[in-house]
């Protein structure tokens, strides 16, 4: 008897471990580096190991996180940026990018690249036709350099593309009625044909955050796998949540373009969690609940049940120097925050345990220091203040300051004090940066507030690995992918 009671949990404990793990395995993040102050890519890496992470999706080819995924065996997108595009339509072009960016790393112990994204949503509604000419030229060039290189079977390209290229009409608007824009139907319906012919995935990035981020009549259960309540009712189907419907009007697009079997990848999904009322922490931890939720069991969507999807969340790690054109929740997207510690519980197994992911390991701060408000300014030096937090804040990150951000509601003196601090970091704590006409103040004692952290910024890598190493010294994965350059190269 006693052999059975200990028999139980542990059976349990391996059967979690088998139907738990795969669908970690199978998640794929988004690591994107328009942040001032970034961890080093080596240990990005390693917390990506550290949580299972298989999958991961770059927004260029910089050598540098492609050295320090050598060998790791997780799957990369690599990506053309958009304002190469116009480059790649010419064949030469394209095949150097190829052979640089691509075959360089295709060697044992290298990086396993399995797909090249051609441009970042470059059919935006917001982008003004820029890029309608030039991306399937770019997309079949990359392929064909991609073929000719010999790695073709097992790297495609693909055109991350936002959910805003396909719609339903506004009079029988369900998922069933999907189709391209029409002004780019004809372009679209070659490229997915394109892809369908190479063998590629179409990839899409689809935000049910943007479907509630000014909108108050979007029912908010829709958004977050709970609308049961509020169902989109299209024919025999009913959608209990925004993702499904939108996947669907895509799977309906694709038919429609004569590719309706056409294997679909989820490019970006996500919840940003600071600069705006519905970006919050427990809004994200909702969202990430339901959403691996449905993964787990593999149930697809109405238009495809029971299939596994391949999905990107977006994203890894805040960046704090995004544009903040779409709203200040841009630079809050991680599932990390910029020192890659988790924000909130997730459970990428689905099961809802209450579980976080790991947080990088061995993370470099600057030492414990902030810069704030003297209060003992002179009144003819606080008629500057206004100019002084203007200036911090163009230069600097003050997103969480704004209206339904985790640090709005504070008085005149601490807005300053946070707008002061922030660029004091950005700055490196550098001793010039904290003055502001003599209204600024260094501080040892944390200002943070029960919800508003004043941050302290990572140690500058490229500074402190300087005095570190030296500026010669080279890690040896990244001597390795630079011989296999060179080797590709002759
Ligand atoms: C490889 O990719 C990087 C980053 O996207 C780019 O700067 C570089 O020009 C590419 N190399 C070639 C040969 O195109
Ligand atoms: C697109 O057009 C709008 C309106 O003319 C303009 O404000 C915006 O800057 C343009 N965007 C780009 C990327 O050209
Ligand atoms: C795309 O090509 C068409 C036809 O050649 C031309 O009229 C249009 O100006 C081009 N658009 C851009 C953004 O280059
Ligand atoms: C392209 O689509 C057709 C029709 O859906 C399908 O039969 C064919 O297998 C597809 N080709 C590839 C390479 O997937
Ligand atoms: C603090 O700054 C925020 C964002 O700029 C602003 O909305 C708020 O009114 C400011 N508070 C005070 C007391 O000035
Ligand atoms: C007030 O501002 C002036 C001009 O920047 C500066 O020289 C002076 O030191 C400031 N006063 C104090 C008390 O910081
Ligand atoms: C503030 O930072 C601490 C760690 O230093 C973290 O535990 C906490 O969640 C952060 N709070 C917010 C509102 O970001
Ligand atoms: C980091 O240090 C390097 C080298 O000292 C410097 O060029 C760069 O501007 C610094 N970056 C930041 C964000 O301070």
């Amino acid at each position: 008897m006693a052999g059975v009671a200990v028999a139980r949990p542990l059976l349990l404990l391996l059967l979690l471990a088998v139907v738990g793990l795969p669908a970690a395995w199978a998640l794929g993040v988004n690591w994107g580096t328009m942040a001032s102050h970034q961890l080093p890519p080596s240990t990005v890496v390693r917390m990506l190991q550290d949580n299972g992470i298989r999958k991961v999706k770059l927004f260029d080819a910089d050598a540098e996180p492609l050295g320090a995924l050598a060998g790791s065996g997780i799957e990369v997108m690599v990506a053309i940026p958009n304002n190469m595009l116009d480059m790649m339509t010419d064949y030469d072009t394209a095949r150097e990018w190829v052979h640089k960016n691509v075959s360089a790393y295709n060697f044992d112990g290298g990086v396993n690249i399995r797909y090249v994204a051609v441009g970042n949503e470059p059919f935006l509604s917001s982008l003004n036709g820029t890029f309608l000419n030039v991306t399937f030229p770019a997309l079949r060039n990359i392929q064909q350099a991609l073929d000719e290189a010999g790695v073709g079977d097992t790297v495609k390209a693909t055109v991350p593309l936002n959910a805003d290229v396909y719609e339903s009409p506004k009079d029988n608007s369900v998922p069933s009625a999907g189709r391209f824009r029409p002004e780019i139907a004809g372009l679209m319906t070659e490229i997915v044909q394109f892809l369908n012919q190479s063998g590629a995935p179409f990839t899409v990035n689809i935000y049910p955050y943007l479907s509630l981020y000014g909108n108050d009549d979007f029912p908010l259960d829709f958004a977050f796998f709970d609308g049961a309540s509020s169902p989109v009712v299209d024919g025999s189907i009913q959608y209990t949540n925004v993702f499904d419907a939108n996947f669907d009007t895509l799977v309906s697009a694709l038919a429609k373009a004569g590719v309706g079997g056409l294997p679909v990848v989820v490019g970006e999904v996500g919840w940003p969690t600071d600069g705006e009322k519905h970006a919050t922490a427990a809004y994200a931890q909702r969202f990430y609940a339901g959403l691996f939720r449905k993964l787990a069991g593999n149930a697809g969507t109405p238009l495809r049940p029971n299939q596994y999807m391949e999905i990107y969340l977006f994203s890894l790690i805040d960046e704090d120097v995004k544009s903040i054109a779409p709203g200040n929740f841009e630079r809050h997207w991680g599932v990390m925050r910029y020192d890659g510690q988790p924000k909130y519980a997730m459970d990428p197994t689905g099961q809802g345990r209450n579980t976080a992911l790991t947080g990088a390991r061995g993370v470099d701060y600057l030492p414990r220091a902030w810069c704030v408000l003297n209060t003992n300014s002179p009144p003819e030096n606080m008629s500057r203040l206004g100019d002084n937090v203007g200036y911090a804040c163009t230069n600097a990150d003050c997103t969480s300051l704004s209206y339904g951000s985790t640090c709005n509601g504070m008085d005149a003196a601490g807005n300053a004090s946070y707008a002061f601090n922030t660029y004091f970091q950005m700055q490196d704590q550098g001793e010039e940066a904290c003055g502001f006409d003599g209204l600024a103040v260094r501080t040892r004692q944390d200002p943070s507030t029960g919800t508003c952290n004043f941050t302290i910024q990572l140690e500058n890598t490229s500074a402190a690995a300087g005095r570190r190493r030296g500026p010669a010294a080279l890690t040896l994965t990244m001597a390795l992918v630079l011989v296999a350059a060179m080797v590709t190269a002759l």
